[in-house]
């Protein structure tokens, strides 16, 4: 067994999937225009968070008749008020095939306790069947999950003629793959993921559909402030306009608005994704000529090129109870962040064990190849001391 420690560390150790590294060159100094001590609802406060609207309509290439709006409770406020507001109309397919998918239907069965529902859910690794989506119902799915490093592979499986709506958590996928506007009524994502801004706001974005639901529709349940979307029928504009439901972090609003610069200074969407893709090139690469590593991601097709999910398939290991095999990958872990070399890259707490490496846009692929050599490394320690 080989001790000699790789000769090259990784510049920037931070492969967490969220929050996610900070773009290269980020510093504080880089919020240095915000608007600290005023009100958001002044001119300036309303005027940065309107370009934040409109920035990111740009970047992600977001058709003119569907609203964005900031809210709050990052993704997962955005997620709740798009359930809370407009589920209940019709029948609702769940897709589930990881922890954040399976926490929405708990929300759709449990909470709102729709009678309705059907919850289709598949394995770590997998997809459910999309073509057993029944699109005359409204359709919750996560585009990327990102704790099991498993995506849809594009929307071509969603009907741009659909009757029910599509409401998609986008927020390991926003920046990083390509978003099928069409085919999506309700998109949500949070600032802290593929641009690694600071997180604490949620974004909603509405299709036209999305907005006639939300104006034709009331749910049976009360719904708090904090989610309303209406008022007497009609949609508060205002919200898809900067004047946010409550008190926003002008410091992270400034820090989201320095991400979307840094987005269209680099190339804009194509960049980003161009990012993604030559990080997670660097991890394939690697573990195609790695025997310990396979991805957890059993079609290629499926492979999330941001929340990249490893699993531990040398035979010593796998021949391990599920206890030992993860107390394994956790040691391998934390080997790595004595080092210094990666922090934060353990699989999330409900997945099975193994590794989850963040390669969203703010990751050096010269980072994820410095990296490598160290992830051989830690795995030959720790099997010598099994
Ligand atoms: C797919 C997905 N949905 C929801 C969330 C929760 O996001 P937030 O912490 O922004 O609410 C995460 C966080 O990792 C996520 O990956």
């Amino acid at each position: 067994m080989s001790t000699t420690l790789p000769a090259t560390r990784p510049n920037n150790p931070h492969f967490s999937s969220g929050p996610c590294s900070k773009r290269p060159g980020w510093s504080l100094d880089s919020l240095k225009d915000a608007a600290l001590g005023r009100s958001h609802r002044a001119k300036i406060g309303k005027t940065k968070l309107k370009d934040a609207i409109e920035q990111t309509r740009e970047v992600l290439g977001i058709p003119a008749n569907y609203k964005i709006g900031i809210v709050p409770a990052s993704d997962t406020g955005a997620v709740e008020m798009a359930l809370w507001s407009l589920l209940g109309a019709r029948g609702v397919d769940m897709l589930v095939w990881e922890s954040f998918g399976k926490g929405w239907a708990t929300d759709v069965t449990k909470q709102l306790k729709l009678d309705d529902v059907r919850v289709m859910e598949a394995d770590y690794g997998t997809l459910p069947n999309l073509a057993d989506v029944d699109f005359a119902r409204d359709v919750v799915f996560t585009w990327n999950g990102t704790t099991s490093g498993v995506c849809v592979p594009n929307g071509d499986w969603i009907p741009a003629d659909r009757e029910g709506l599509t409401i998609c958590d986008a927020t390991s996928a926003a920046f990083a793959q390509p978003l099928e506007w069409d085919k999506l009524d309700v998109t949500t994502y949070s600032w802290q993921k593929v641009l690694g801004g600071e997180a604490a706001h949620g974004m909603l974005i509405l299709s036209p559909r999305a907005v006639e639901r939300l104006e034709s529709y009331v749910p049976a349940w009360p719904l708090p402030k904090i989610f309303r979307l209406t008022k007497s029928g009609k949609l508060i504009n205002g919200i898809f306009e900067g004047a946010t439901i409550n008190t926003p972090s002008m410091l992270c609003v400034e820090d989201y608005l320095d991400a979307l610069a840094w987005a269209k200074e680099i190339g804009g969407l194509d960049a980003l994704i161009g990012r993604a893709n030559a990080n997670l090139a660097v991890l394939e690469a690697w573990a195609e000529n790695t025997p310990w590593v396979d991805f957890l991601a059993k079609d290629k097709a499926t492979r999330s090129n941001s929340s990249v999910c490893l699993t531990i398939v040398d035979e010593t290991v796998a021949a391990l109870d599920a206890d030992a095999q993860a107390a394994f990958a956790k040691a391998l872990v934390s080997r790595l962040d004595k080092e210094g070399v990666a922090f934060d890259i353990g699989a999330y707490r409900d997945a099975p064990s193994g590794l989850r490496i963040w390669a969203g846009a703010t990751v050096e692929a010269s980072d994820l190849e410095a990296l490598t050599p160290w992830l051989d490394w830690a795995f030959e320690q720790e099997k010598a001391s099994l």
